[in-house]
């Protein structure tokens, strides 16, 4: 029999409320709660709807810090690269008003559908299939951003649900995984991002100011996602980026601030690289632009890691 702590675990892992749990399975609200706080036990229907939904489910992974400069976009790139280079169906979705995940895949146009489209209202809204774009990698698609996403993100400061838009959007949607690269901010653009994902990664840079503002970070995340403290562990992963030899003081400094949260540090770390730089800059995934260094490496380490992740 399932277990009122396993229901509330895979239903977290899915990225659903429980309102949205009682509606995919067809129970109400109340009947849900009840199974979680342990009122009544839970039929055998429930934990074969649960898991179905599991099976089906999609891996929604947004790529966060408030912190500017420190792998954000270059991890979103690289993850979502090696992911579909390894057969998964990925889609790359740019939440950055800078796009600059869409300027390093080469796919800046600013005329076209963005992602502004599928998050605004009226007129200027579109389906999603409308704006999900092809890139020249097999299996990659993106959708785009552009400075017009500045604007949106103060349209929706003051609109209804404004939390829910970038989810609702998203659902019905068939990838293997979705990543979503975030922009250096806490607004409502990067709580969109939070509501819409059932894992966060976290890069870090290793340096003195690493962890700066790391605990609202955190804090943001379990609420919006409704975490507990040792939950944190399951949904979050940091990972550490531009790691050098030169710094490996700061690493150990890093690493022993971090002992103190309850927070996982993926076992795959980013070394600083010039051709990872390079590649940004040539608009390619590290894995063409450079496949056996160490930054293909590194990337594709990550990769496995991420593919391993189940929570
Ligand atoms: N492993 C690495 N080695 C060398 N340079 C790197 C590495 N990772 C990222 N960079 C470079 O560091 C800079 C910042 O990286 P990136 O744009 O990915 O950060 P970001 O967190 O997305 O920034 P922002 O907050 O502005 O969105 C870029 O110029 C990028 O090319
Ligand atoms: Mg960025």
């Amino acid at each position: 029999m399932m277990k009122k702590e396993e229901l509330a675990r895979i239903r977290k892992s899915l990225g659903l409320t429980q309102k949205e749990l009682a509606e995919k399975i067809g129970y109400s609200f109340e009947t849900i709660k009840r199974y979680e706080t342990g009122e009544r036990t839970i039929p055998d229907r429930v934990e074969i709807a649960t898991n179905k939904l599991r099976e089906n489910k999609m891996e929604i992974i947004a790529i966060i810090n408030q912190k500017g400069g420190v792998g954000k976009t270059t991890t979103s790139i690289n993850l979502s690269s090696g992911l579909a280079i390894t057969g998964k169906k990925v889609l790359l979705v740019d939440m950055d008003p800078q796009a600059n995940s869409s300027k390093g895949l080469g796919l800046f146009d600013p005329d076209k559908g963005t992602v502004s489209n599928i998050l605004l209202r009226g007129k200027e809204r579109t389906n999603i299939q409308e704006v999900i774009r092809k890139t020249e990698i097999e299996g990659l698609d993106i959708i785009t951003s552009s400075v017009k996403l500045e604007k949106t993100e103060q349209i929706l400061t003051g609109a209804t649900f404004r939390e829910q838009l970038l989810k609702q959007s998203l659902q019905g949607l068939k990838y293997d995984y979705i990543i979503i690269d975030c922009g250096p901010r806490l607004g409502i653009l990067n709580i969109n991002a939070l509501v819409a994902c059932n894992k966060v990664i976290v890069p870090c840079k290793i340096d003195r100011y690493s962890l700066e503002g790391f605990g609202d970070l955190i804090e943001t995340i379990m609420e919006v996602k409704e975490l507990s403290g040792e939950d944190i562990n399951e949904y979050v992963r940091i990972v550490l980026t531009m790691v050098s030899k030169k710094s490996s003081q700061s690493l150990k400094w890093v690493q022993n601030q971090l002992e103190t949260i309850n927070c996982r540090v993926m076992k795959s770390f980013i070394r600083q690289a010039e051709t990872v730089n390079q590649a940004h800059m040539e608009t390619k995934p590290i894995f063409m632009f450079d496949p056996k260094g160490n930054g293909s490496q590194d990337y594709e380490s990550l990769v496995d890691e991420v593919v391993k992740w189940q929570n």
